[in-house]
């Protein structure tokens, strides 16, 4: 999702886009607020989308959240008032830098806090990526918010015992989506009124899942999703998508909603009494 929203449509294809494209380009638009000290668009996140591109390949940035997706998440941040965020993968650092810009814009200042902790910790695996996130930070004057953490996540995330953050975006591994839930609420790093924000949950393997009972099994999958040409898309993205979706649904402890926007996005909070 890595372009600019507002750039998918130029006003040469306005008369052949489809009304929910139109209706899509308009809300980006709209959306994107101009009265702010801190912009609604980080003035260095295009560049970050050019270098990833020239990097790794056409269609890299596409790992990367949009604009749009940007703007809305940060809505979400100031939803909650959050004073810290956790990003469970950070690629080159496009989510990171609006986040960082969010909690700017919820008055938080950059620096460890008492503790020594810092206001947005982002985990990922790969210190390739992390060293080009370190360098995209400093470009957009936010590396003072953020901690990178590498390594898997599943052990970053229990080395976190004893800290606590008002949101908790999940945007690594797919198949890890379930473990990385439950490791957060294990250790009770989501703080109470605190947000889940998980991207990708309506994926179109997992979509194409969609009478697909759980648990799943050889017998259960229907032919359609074995006979498809991209066999790997479900059992990377598909099943284990499919599966959370499913396991957060029926969890009496959490409150979830899915938004059909970009590729899916889940909002999940917990119930009252939890977290106390
Ligand atoms: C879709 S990208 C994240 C995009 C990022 N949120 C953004 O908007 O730019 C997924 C990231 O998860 C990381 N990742 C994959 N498996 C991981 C694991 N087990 N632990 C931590 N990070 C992991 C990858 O290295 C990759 O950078």
């Amino acid at each position: 999702m890595g372009s600019d929203a507002t750039n998918d449509l130029n006003k040469a294809c306005y008369h052949d886009a489809s009304e929910t494209q139109l209706r899509d380009f308009y809300a980006a638009k709209a959306s994107i607020n101009t009265n702010f000290d801190v912009p609604s668009i980080p003035p260095t996140i295009p560049k970050v989308y050019q270098e990833t591109v020239a990097r790794f390949g056409k269609g890299t940035a596409e790992l990367a959240i949009s604009h749009f997706q940007g703007v809305i998440q940060n809505f979400f941040v100031g939803l909650v008032g959050a004073k810290r965020v956790l990003e469970i993968g950070t690629f080159t650092g496009t989510s990171a830098i609006y986040f960082a810009n969010a909690l700017k814009r919820n008055g938080v200042e950059g620096g460890p806090d008492a503790s020594g902790n810092m206001p947005l910790v982002c985990l990922d695996i790969s210190e390739e990526f992390a060293q080009i996130a370190r360098d995209n930070f400093e470009d957009a004057k936010v590396d003072d918010y953020i901690q990178v953490i590498v390594g898997d996540a599943h052990e970053s995330l229990a080395s976190l015992e004893g800290q606590q953050f008002d949101v908790i975006f999940i945007d690594a591994d797919k198949v890890s989506y379930t473990a990385y839930f439950e490791a957060a609420l294990e250790k009770q790093l989501l703080a109470k009124s605190g947000l889940f924000i998980i991207d990708n949950t309506a994926m179109k393997p997992a979509v194409e899942l969609i009478d697909c009972p759980i648990p799943l099994s050889k017998d259960t999958i229907p032919e359609s999703a074995l006979s498809h040409e991209n066999i790997n898309g479900y059992r990377l993205f598909g099943y284990p998508i499919h599966e959370f979706n499913e396991h957060i649904r029926q969890d009496p402890r959490c409150e979830a909603v899915m938004l059909p926007i970009f590729t899916g996005l889940t909002l999940v909070r917990l119930l009252d009494n939890l977290n106390n």
